[in-house]
């Protein structure tokens, strides 16, 4: 589904990627993660195409990205919602630029609100959400033009633990009814094992992905699978992989 082929990055003197590769197989949920400032969200916005690689390049379904495409969604970790708009006019934004017809644009909108609980509040804006809403309204921003890949840069890291946990198992339902390739960047080993299928490592600058954990415990994941023996064996493991305390 995505393919990235030996991305390099390097921004003057600064050498962030080396030879980064890896795939994203149709319907898979991936994790990244590594240490602050390895290059991470430089990797999400490459994929993106909204960062050109210093050398390599992503595919998409066989097609080198070269600039953004609808295929492929992004959610920050801020909300980045613009304050003048409404609720619905924020989700309806990626289409409005394409110049997609009002009404079409306009069912897309509500639909993607109303899958995130958020119909009662396509009139209200952003300042009238809570942190947790405001989130969930560009993931609507980003769900909205129907994209088969999904990537994500700790889109919950901001959250309180509670609004966190409540929008982890809300994405691993959306994603498990409607199928979408899942990349997300998340500072938190519990996150990353608790999500993924897979969990990619990469190395501090220059960084390179060092190791991939499968992570195989049932789908789908439950709230109380984190206080099992395997559950903390594979946080254990990806804790030895990078070196680093828990979160
Ligand atoms: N446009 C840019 N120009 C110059 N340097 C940049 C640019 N974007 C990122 N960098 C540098 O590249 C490195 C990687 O940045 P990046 O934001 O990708 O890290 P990260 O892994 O996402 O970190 P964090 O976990 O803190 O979010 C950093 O040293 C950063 O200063
Ligand atoms: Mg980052």
């Amino acid at each position: 589904m995505l393919r990235v082929e030996s991305v390099w990055q390097r921004f003057g003197a600064l050498e962030v990627l080396q030879d980064v590769h890896f795939e994203l197989r149709a319907g898979e949920f991936v994790c990244l993660i590594g240490p602050s400032g390895c290059g991470k969200t430089t990797l999400l916005r490459i994929a993106a195409g909204l960062l050109k690689p210093s050398a390599g390049r992503v595919l998409f379904a066989g097609q080198p990205i070269t600039a953004p495409r609808p295929e492929i969604g992004i959610l920050f970790q801020q909300p980045n919602l613009l304050p003048y708009l409404s609720t619905r006019a924020n989700v309806e934004l990626p289409l409005a630029l394409r110049g997609v017809p009002r009404s079409e644009r306009r069912r897309a909108a509500q639909d993607a609100l109303a899958q995130l609980g958020l119909a009662d509040f396509a009139e209200v804006y952003p300042s009238q959400l809570s942190g947790g809403m405001a989130q969930r309204a560009a993931l609507g921003r980003a769900l909205v033009q129907n994209p088969a890949v999904l990537l994500m840069d700790e889109p919950f890291g901001a959250l309180d633990a509670m609004t966190r946990e409540y929008m982890q198992l809300e994405l691993l339902d959306l994603w498990a009814r409607t199928g979408k390739t899942i990349l997300m960047v998340t500072h938190s080993l519990t996150e990353a094992v608790f999500m993924a299928d897979r969990v990619l490592v990469l190395t501090a600058r220059p960084s390179r992905l060092s190791v991939t954990l499968e992570v195989p415990l049932a789908r789908p994941r439950r709230l109380e699978m984190v206080h099992s023996a395997e559950f903390g064996a594979l946080v254990a493991q990806l804790r030895g992989y990078i070196g680093a305390p828990s979160a």
